[in-house]
């Protein structure tokens, strides 16, 4: 799972290196795909469920799932890139979203905070760690900033299987008291909106956008429960992943 991990992380990075105006998400599509297979594994989204592509990639009012196509990104643009690499017999899943250009401040508040949401979440989860804690961190976090929890897409198990039975709210629930025991391999995977919450799907059965059109952002890490808490598997060997750029873009602001 670490060696896995730190595969799509590398994969990430270099799909984000991709990211500007003009560059359209098929050209990602093309390049996950194919790192991917370079780094001797499959991208799982690839005939998953009738899934077309081998990448998800959502842009502004796309909370997930988002369908490469022919659309060249444009400046202002944000847009998530989920990468899920199946090697070893295992899946790796995490998800970066990438400002395009020039981005409205509202929106770049938008992706800070949910980048901050999922690192709160990984934060609160100690030795007794339980399921709720993590929801209770991204909500509490989201309401601050006055943004709306997805309720409809919800992290997930992640091992042998890309969606195991383990399931991750981002909402609290304080009846999700269930403990996170020493070696479970999950996602934290946050959606947070500037409106409406509320999904509704495109007739291609997959593309999820928000139901008032607002803009979302999503960041997603594969993690494993050690002795002291949660350890983040989706990082490079030298511990980076492409949230760090979407970090370093936030402060240079
Ligand atoms: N990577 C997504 C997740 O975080 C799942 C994508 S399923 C696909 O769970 F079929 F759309 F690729
Ligand atoms: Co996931
Ligand atoms: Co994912």
């Amino acid at each position: 799972m670490r060696r896995t991990g730190a595969a799509a992380a590398e994969i990430l990075l270099r799909a984000g290196g991709l990211v500007g105006p003009g560059v359209t998400t098929d050209e990602i599509d093309r390049l996950v795909h194919d790192l991917s297979v370079e780094a001797g594994g499959y991208p799982s989204p690839l005939n998953y469920r009738g899934y077309p592509k081998s990448v998800c990639t959502s842009v502004n009012e796309v909370i997930c799932h988002g369908i490469p196509d022919s659309r060249p990104l444009c400046d202002g643009d944000i847009v998530n890139i989920d990468v899920t690499l199946y090697r070893e017999g295992v899946h790796g899943d995490t998800s970066t979203t990438f400002l395009v250009g020039d981005v409205a401040p509202e929106s770049v508040k938008l992706v800070q905070v949910t980048l901050e949401s999922l690192d709160l979440a990984i934060a609160a989860l100690g030795p007794d760690a339980m399921v709720r804690d993590i929801g209770r961190a991204i909500e509490s976090h989201a309401m601050k900033h006055r943004l709306g929890v997805v309720r409809e897409f919800i992290g997930h198990g992640v091992g042998t299987e890309f969606h195991s039975g383990l399931q991750i709210p981002h909402y609290h629930d304080r009846r999700l008291a269930i403990p996170l025991s020493y070696g479970t391999t999950f996602t934290i995977e946050p959606m947070l909106t500037l409106g409406s919450p509320e999904a509704a799907m495109w007739d291609d059965e997959w593309t999820a956008v928000t139901i008032d059109g607002s803009r979302t952002a999503q960041f997603e890490h594969t993690l494993v429960m050690g002795e002291g808490g949660a350890e983040r598997l989706t990082v490079t060997e030298a511990g980076e992943c492409a949230h760090d750029l979407v970090r370093a873009a936030v402060v240079s602001l």
